[in-house]
């Protein structure tokens, strides 16, 4: 029998007592041990839960049970979650954790103790839910070069997006209704200007690419300002507007990497992911694209994630698994300035005619979008693809002329 703990007793942390308990038999099969769930840390009392004598108060309880051997860790924030963490991998602690706050944080640092210590940290939970991703990154697709990665990686964002595009809901109240059905973080601005998602693709592009990618690093937009006229844009453009994390390798050896909503082609694969759902597209040397589709959140779908990482280490406690990253570099990516992309722009101007003849000879070019009912001083257009540097820099001269930028949204190219 291996014992673990479980640091955490709210959505996930519930939702993988749940998952251990019911299927404690075929789980035990899988593992080849019984898996018994000795303590929970919380602040909070559950006199009602099944594993009510179970709960405790004090860290110090784990880290100073030798039985323990694996901690899993499904607090969320940042303390006490890496103190106890990185306590517990000095300790001979394997930790299975769904925390993205902080794998994306301190990923390289608590792989390396993990590494030193001959232990295991394991977060298939911490990015797409339920989808997996980080062992397919990790060991399915090990065969390939890793070219790019382009995901939506937050429910609740694409919730919103999905409410906007579909039924005209403006963003305000979409939001609402993403809290009252549960789906938005406590503190809905890690969801909404885009942090959650940023998060994950640091995740994904540290694993896919073998060194860390601080969040910090990221220029990161969310979908706070997008208004339903730029969702009617990017529909008459012929696409949808998205949420996406995105990184690709360069030629340099550095990378290219941002979160920020952007339309998407309606045959991009990306496309039709729709609601909660999160999607994320790999593309290898070998396989050409490769798409993980399913539920990015909730308390099964994360549960089943942790529960099989919790299995993976009970397999594998004396032998490590191979996951690792080295610690990155702020010149490791590239700004983002620098990226050459089309970029759609929606502005106001007294003679919007004009104005677009001015944006047009700017750009050399750009493409003109329509909307029903648009106000007789809007314009909207699509430029050329060209560095994002450039396109700034015309911008600013076009509202040196009068014309007021209202939004920019990138343009995809996947
Ligand atoms: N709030 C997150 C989402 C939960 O909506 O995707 C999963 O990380």
């Amino acid at each position: 029998m291996v014992e673990i703990a479980i640091m955490g007793f709210g959505v996930v942390g519930s939702g993988v007592g749940e998952v251990l308990r019911e299927h404690a038999e075929s789980i035990a099969r899988r593992a080849k041990e019984e898996i018994h769930i000795k303590y929970i840390l919380d602040l909070r009392d559950f006199p009602d839960s099944p594993f009510a004598g179970r709960f405790i108060k004090d860290f110090n309880t784990i880290l100073n049970d030798p039985d323990i051997r694996i901690v899993v860790e499904v607090m969320g924030g940042l303390h006490p979650a890496f103190d106890y963490v990185k306590a517990c991998l000095e300790n001979g602690k394997s930790v299975v954790t769904s925390n993205k706050e902080l794998v994306a944080a301190k990923g390289a640092e608590l792989l390396a103790i993990a590494q030193k210590n001959n232990l295991n940290f394991l977060f298939e939970a911490s990015v797409g839910g339920g989808i997996p991703i980080i062992r397919p990154i990790s060991q399915c697709l090990a065969a390939n070069e890793v070219i790019g990665i382009a995901g939506i990686l937050n429910g609740t964002t694409n919730f919103i997006l999905t409410k906007m595009i579909r039924d005209q809901m403006d963003f305000d109240t979409a939001l609402a209704l993403a809290q009252k059905l549960g789906y938005a973080e406590r503190d809905p601005s890690a969801d909404i200007d885009g942090p959650d998602a940023c998060r994950k693709i640091c995740i994904l592009a540290s694993l896919a690419f073998g060194r860390h990618v601080y969040p910090e690093q990221v220029h990161t937009e969310g979908i706070r300002g997008l208004k339903l006229a730029d969702v009617e844009y990017a529909e008459s453009w012929g696409g949808v507007v998205k949420l996406i994390g995105k990184v690709k390798k360069l030629d340099s050896g550095k990378l290219q990497i941002i979160c920020c909503p952007m339309f998407i082609d309606r045959d991009s694969q990306l496309a039709n992911v729709d609601d909660v759902f999160n999607g994320i597209l790999v593309r290898g040397d070998a396989t050409g694209d490769v798409v993980f589709y399913g539920k990015g959140a909730g308390k099964l779908p994360t549960a089943s994630a942790v529960v099989a990482d919790v299995i993976d280490c009970v397999k594998h406690l004396k032998a490590r698994k191979y996951l690792f990253w080295e610690d990155g570099s702020p010149e490791y990516v590239e700004d983002y300035l620098e990226d050459t992309v089309p970029m759609y722009v929606r502005a106001t101007a007294e003679n919007a005619t004009m104005a677009l003849g001015t944006a047009d000879a700017l750009f050399g070019g750009v493409q003109q979008l329509s909307r029903k009912n648009a106000p007789r001083n809007e314009l909207a257009f699509v430029t050329k693809e060209m560095k994002e540097r450039e396109i700034r820099e015309k911008l600013q001269q076009l509202a040196g002329m009068g014309v007021t930028i209202d939004a920019t949204i990138r343009v995809a190219d996947f």
